[in-house]
């Protein structure tokens, strides 16, 4: 099917692998009456050891397929991609393509909440290798609340613990201990604690077994979704572009059959995945 010049569409959904069915599931909750498309490029995850370049590029071949598709909003549910991607694509790609179609990510709507989360303005960010890196959190919170100090911790293990089904195993507490450790090393008195990878709500009970009682562990799937609501109430056109039949659709680079097992227990409900090729 190929629905580039189409003008109305589901809203699309995009992920490196599982970690966006966090988003989704809570867009879902919050929004039913909208079609949904969901993309996991599980066959090249995980971004957040790769390249800018390669971000970036694997980010826009996506957009550009769920375009194909008929989307006419995609939200990048990967905070790599956001991180790496999105200012580009926005900017430079989108006026090409199509300047009616719209790509968001979870960065910003997240950094907009955590003034009323944060008391003492100590916020940690536990994040891939790339969005760390990338710095996108400091400047974003800095910019928004120039007074807070931001401390960031790479946990480049946890997206292979999800994407390989260890994330509620054994093994997987030191790995999640040792990077809360090394957070809280830089600054203990850290009071909101951003999973700023939407692969690690998986982990939360891990997370939170470790984490000081008196931080907040921050997951970023209702913020989102409660900051897309707001976006198509403030935007009607794109709203009347979302078509709403209340389906979601499901489609993953790798392996259909183990896509469907997954999407069905994060989302609760029976999903049936295709796969593509990007
Ligand atoms: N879930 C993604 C994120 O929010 C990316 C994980 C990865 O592929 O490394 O950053």
């Amino acid at each position: 099917m190929n629905n580039e010049k189409a003008t109305k569409g589901a809203i699309g959904v995009f992920d490196s692998g599982y970690g966006g069915l966090t988003i989704l599931r809570e867009i879902r909750r919050a929004m039913p009456q909208y079609d949904y498309m969901y993309l996991g490029d599980n066959a090249r995850a995980p971004y957040g050891t790769r390249s800018f370049d390669i971000v970036y590029q694997f980010t826009l071949e996506a957009v550009q397929y769920l375009f194909k598709q008929g989307c006419q909003l995609v939200i990048l549910a990967c905070n790599t991609a956001s991180a790496k991607a999105l200012r580009s694509i926005q900017q430079r790609d989108l006026p090409l393509i199509d300047p009616t179609r719209r790509v968001l990510g979870v960065i910003r709507p997240t950094v907009e909440k955590i003034g009323e989360i944060s008391c003492n303005g100590h916020v940690g960010i536990f994040g891939t290798p790339g969005t760390v890196q990338s710095q996108s959190y400091d400047i974003e919170i800095t910019k928004l609340f120039p007074d807070f100090k931001v401390y960031s911790q790479s946990c480049p293990m946890w997206v292979p613990l999800v994407e390989n089904c260890e994330y509620d195993k054994p093994g997987a507490d030191y790995f999640v201990q040792q990077e809360v450790d090394r957070l809280f090393g830089q600054e203990p008195s850290i009071d909101a604690v951003i999973l700023g990878c939407t692969h690690y709500p998986l982990l939360f009970d891990k997370i939170r077994q470790y984490v000081p009682q008196s931080a907040r562990v921050v997951t970023q799937g209702e913020i989102v979704a409660e900051s897309l609501c707001d976006y198509l109430r403030r935007h009607p056109d794109m709203d009347e572009r979302c078509t709403k039949g209340g389906s979601c659709q499901y489609l993953t680079t790798e392996n259909a059959t183990r896509f469907s097992e997954m999407a069905s227990i994060f989302m609760q409900e029976p999903a049936t995945a295709t796969r593509i090729i990007l």
